[in-house]
């Protein structure tokens, strides 16, 4: 048996549920209490090794050279058991210490519908992966389809994607859409009233790019975009493609968008609209596809979506809102947009349905020709912010939304009357208001401990005054409200008769129309998002065999730690006396994964794998630009084999692919040896024509076929010899993290994504969350902020010394950080090398027990030690036998994705990086059992492909809706529908729960009589 750990009445008290009784399917499993999570008894991993003829689980690394691995046990400390870890987090929140603030300053805040942590604890929910098997992925397109919706509705914008990082990274996204749609043009010009956050995220992004940035100047004494000069830059510069500007800047005044859209018109340029969603709620702001004087509205909006669902979380997750038009007049500009999109389908029995569409645009698709290196977005976010639109209705949300103006009318009318205290600016604010003061800010904020009054933003945009904004939302009581009003009272004096002036709201800053968000009750929407659950498969249940992705059971405990109240209502803008429980946490995480790599820097900014990579390679630039050679360096090596975020982050930092004086820049692509491992020869030969010329190597290890690049060693040598940078794609850190060193292997910078290997949930897509680990070469250059331990064991954020930027709005997912550090604590030194051993050897053993059954690829090279994951195939005359019975060879490794959901299981990772394989990863979360079942199930599909190869045509059999097609979905384009009741969701003919009961052989027949009855229909 598995070594399940006893849980004490304290924790269960602690956490408020039983870890007990969170048994998973037929076997009785719980791998919540199974120690380091992993499932497979003593026994279980005897005999997998017994049969592998190896006598230990080092044995399974073998191949793997001494000089890369750590000489020594990394240094983690001992993991925890259960208690301990409970006991450890829940004092560790404790040590955050939140006072009443008023921070908001582009991440408000607001109080979260009780409907967010119910859906939160819907695991068919979090813990899916991103819905690319439409049939088996009808709960996630159903939650999303609804976000997109209820966005529509607030904005007007026919087409919203389903989310991207946050707000900051959104309006990048959008600047690079505006350059792509006028094609020739260079220049954006973006209101200088934005956020600083969000200036430095675009300034980062962009340096190096070829984009430039103007700015549109602030008027000092209106505190608005300054319309005159603004129109000038406009007319005189031919060459700018887009403006961006906020509805509410970041002074928390009304900019006139109508004129601002029309300016836009009037120079044909692209419209960016800033928004926040809340303030377009009923009888709050002008919706975005109504600006301008003809009210045809902007091209383009952006948002921060985070306060819809989330408390602060000290920053993220965030949620990016993305939007753009998608009707008579327009339907081409999206096709120029970042992001994934869920559109109307049918399946082949025409029944309608979700699926996700104009994915030709993506980087799994176009690699460098993508519109964005974005792969795992914010989608669980999406789900969230969905459900409690749907939840509030028009009408919760309208409340919501009169709080906080009522809130702020009330406290300026209170203190407006004294002396030293005035308006900054005449112009219209909403719930943000900045006040100029006649002492300095800080002092006033110092005075009290109990409320955090506001933020400083003295020298903001070069403003003179002390500068002190304060934000409303819902959150705070009239209470609160008077005690805020008593600080200033006691602070400053006036005469409480003298008459007060507060600028007018003037109707033509507000919406005209209801958004048509029906009411539903909490239980109608508990009730739809339960039965979403279902819909979807999950690792809790079964072998979830997604190759790279590491679908690995993801602890409750983690999400409950990530829920405690100290560490999600801490606001970033807060001092850090007040969190020190959360930087004690990111500085230990960040302590741990210069442990775990061997490098002796980490970013804990970026939000997702493929933000990593942009991470790395913008600060390679940083680096050979200190050199003086940004120029010189123009190439980025890429093995053909790479994820499609490899060459999409590449070519998005600027290494765009093209020709130079006849020679290849941006990006050259190197072929693979007959064991699937990078081709030395080919490497060296461009190392001595091109040497000079190579910026850095971007290298997945272990390599998307499973194999362990055994040459990387050599590899790093040969690009160090030229001055060139090595980067590591670590999204299959699993197999080797805690057993090879990054520093031995010369890796400089690298990624591990902490949604694969470091068990957050993948949400149905995201949010993913990434840290970044680099070299000495790189350690000056890190974005974002570092956490730094006192001599008096205090906590502090820094910036290194030549920060690149940020990434980031504010500190990045900041609670997946949280759900991390959970998991580090309780698998601690050995755990952590123990989770690499068993993901192995469960691989291995799947690997070995399959090799006689599939062809396996790369083809030859079946002696080549399988790590986490590898490749199967068939064989030719298996296509050849399949294409006569009417599948033609390019929908073959599709179709048989889909017999896996026959028999209760997600599909493999279809078609990549093989075209014809399909790539399976068990991760170390499953018992020998459950390994055993699963081969069965692979020879079960074998043997159906052999004997009745036409079952293809009609899989999947059993699940909610048909095969869906695509074809119709990408012509027949529709994203959103109109939230006024909610529909019936489709049913299971056979639950997935049903069929994994049932033996793989009777599946079989299951589906020979499903595909008749089809066929006979
Ligand atoms: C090998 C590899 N690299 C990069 C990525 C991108 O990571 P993310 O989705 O976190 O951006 C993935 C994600 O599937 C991956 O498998």
């Amino acid at each position: 048996m598995s070594h399940t750990q006893d849980v004490s009445n304290a924790t269960i008290d602690k956490l408020g549920f039983d870890p007990r009784s969170l048994k998973v399917n037929s076997q009785d499993i719980n791998r919540e209490l199974a120690k380091n999570y992993i499932s497979a008894s003593d026994n279980d991993i005897e005999s997998m090794l017994k049969e592998l003829g190896l006598n230990s689980l080092d044995e399974l690394f073998s191949h793997i050279k001494d000089d890369v691995k750590f000489s020594e046990k990394i240094a983690l400390e001992k993991g925890l058991n259960y208690d301990e870890l409970v006991a450890n987090l829940d004092t560790l929140s404790k040590k955050n210490n939140i006072p009443t603030n008023y921070l908001g300053d582009g991440l408000p805040q607001y109080k979260i519908h009780d409907i967010v942590p119910y859906v939160c604890n819907i695991r068919g929910l979090t813990t899916a992966y991103t819905p690319y098997q439409p049939e088996r992925s009808q709960g996630t397109l159903n939650t999303l389809w609804i976000y997109s919706s209820a966005i529509t509705a607030l904005t007007g914008f026919e087409a919203i994607n389903s989310s991207l990082y946050e707000r900051s990274t959104c309006l990048f996204e959008a600047l690079k859409t505006g350059v792509r749609l006028a094609r020739k043009k260079t220049k954006v010009l973006v209101s200088e009233a934005i956020y600083p956050q969000d200036r430095s995220v675009i300034e980062t992004n962009a340096a190096h790019t070829g984009l430039e940035i103007l700015w549109a100047p602030i008027n000092k004494e209106s505190g608005l975009i300054d319309f005159e000069i603004t129109k000038e830059i406009l007319t005189t510069n031919k060459d700018i493609a887009a403006f961006a500007f906020g509805q509410v800047n970041s002074l928390g005044l009304l900019e006139d968008v109508d004129a601002l859209t029309d300016l836009c018109q009037e120079n044909d340029v692209s419209s960016i609209a800033i928004i926040d969603p809340i303030l377009l709620a009923n009888k709050g702001l002008k919706k975005p596809s109504e600006y301008g004087s003809d009210k045809s509205g902007v091209t383009m909006i952006v948002g921060e979506g985070q306060h819809l669902c989330l408390d602060a979380n000290y920053g993220g997750p965030g949620l990016g809102i993305f939007g753009i038009r998608f009707n008579e007049k327009n339907k081409n500009q999206i096709r120029q947009t970042a992001g994934r999109y869920v559109g109307n389908a049918v399946d082949m029995n025409n029944k309608q349905c979700l699926a996700m569409v104009l994915s030709t645009r993506e980087q799994h698709i176009r690699r460098e020709k993508a519109t964005s290196n974005i792969c795992s977005n914010q989608s669980f976010v999406a789900t969230i912010a969905g459900a409690a639109l749907l939840a509030h209705g028009d009408q919760g949300l309208e409340t919501k939304l009169g709080i906080s103006r009522q809130n702020t009318q009330y406290f300026l009318a209170n203190i407006l009357h004294l002396d030293g205290v005035e308006l900054a600016f005449n112009a219209p604010y909403f719930n943000e208001v900045v006040l100029k003061i006649n002492k300095p800010v800080k002092d006033f904020i110092n005075s009290n401990d109990d409320i955090v009054i506001g933020k400083d933003i003295t020298g903001r945009h070069g403003l003179e005054g002390n500068l002190l904004k304060i934000s409303f939302g819902d959150l705070h009581s009239q209470e609160d409200i008077d005690k805020l009003i008593n600080v200033f009272k006691n602070n400053f004096t006036g005469d409480e008769n003298a008459d007060v002036f507060m600028p007018d709201l003037p109707e033509k800053f507000l919406r005209t129309d209801a958004p048509g968000i029906a009411q539903f009750t909490l239980e109608e929407v508990k009730a739809f998002y339960d039965k979403c659950g279902e819909l979807n498969v999950s690792p809790d249940d079964a072998i979830y065999p997604l190759g790279s992705c590491t679908m690995k059971y993801n602890p409750y405990v983690n999400d409950w730690a990530a829920g405690l109240k100290g560490f999600t209502m801490a606001h970033p803008d807060l001092d850090d006396k007040y969190t020190q429980g959360t930087l004690e946490l990111l500085y230990n995480i960040q302590e741990d994964f210069k442990s775990i790599t061997g490098l002796p820097g980490v970013v804990t900014q970026a939000v997702a794998g493929a933000q990593g990579e942009l991470v790395g390679i913008k600060m390679f630039q940083a680096y050979h630009a200190d050199k003086g050679n940004a120029q010189t360096k123009n190439v980025i090596l890429i093995p053909k084999s790479a994820h499609g975020t490899n060459p999409a982050t590449a070519a998005v930092a600027g290494f765009v692919p093209g020709k130079v004086d006849g020679k290849q820049v941006g990006i050259i692509t190197l072929d693979a040896d007959q064991r699937g491992q990078i081709d030395l020869e080919q490497l060296k030969e461009i190392i001595k024509t091109d040497g000079d010329r190579i910026a850095g190597i971007m290298v997945t290890n272990p390599n998307t076929a499973g194999v362990f690049e055994e040459n990387f060693k050599e590899v790093a040598d040969l690009i160090h010899s030229v001055d060139g940078l090595v980067y590591m794609d670590g999204a299959n850190m699993n197999a080797i993290a805690g057993i090879v060193s990054l520093e031995k292997l010369g890796v400089d910078a690298c990624h591990n994504n902490l949604h694969k290997t470091w068990t957050i949930p993948h949400g149905g897509g995201g949010p993913g969350d990434a840290i970044v680990a680099v070299s000495d070469k790189l350690v000056d250059y890190i974005p974002g902020t570092q956490v730094e331990k006192l001599s008096d064991g205090s906590f502090k954020k820094v910036r290194a010394k030549k920060c690149i930027g940020d990434f980031h709005r504010h500190d990045g997912n900041v609670a997946h950080k949280v759900r991390a550090y959970t998991y580090l604590k309780a698998l601690g030194q050995d755990g952590v090398v123990k989770m690499s051993q068993i993901a192995v050897l469960s691989a291995r053993y799947l690997f070995n027990k399959l090799k006689d059954v599939y062809p396996m690829l790369p083809l030859g090279a079946d002696n080549t030690p399988r790590m986490h994951e590898f490749i199967i195939t068939l064989s030719d005359d298996m296509f050849a036998h399949i294409e006569k019975s009417g599948t033609p060879k390019n929908q073959i490794i599709a179709k048989v994705g889909k017999l896996f959901l026959d028999f209760g299981l997600h599909a493999p990772t279809v078609a990549f990086p093989e075209v014809f394989g399909l790539m399976i990863e068990p991760t170390e979360s499953f018992t020998k059992k459950e390994l055993d079942e699963f081969c069965d199930v692979l020879i079960a599909i074998k043997n159906v492909l052999s004997d009745s190869p036409e079952v293809l045509q009609t899989a999947p059999h059993f699940t909610p809706i048909k095969k869906v097609d695509e074809v119709w979905a990408n012509k027949n384009l529709k994203f959103y529908t109109e939230l006024k009741e909610l529909w019936e969701l489709p049913s299971d003919e056979v639950s997935p729960k049903q069929l994994r009961l049932n033996d793989a052989i009777e599946v079989v027949e299951m589906i020979r009589k499903k595909h008749r009855e089809i066929k006979e229909a």
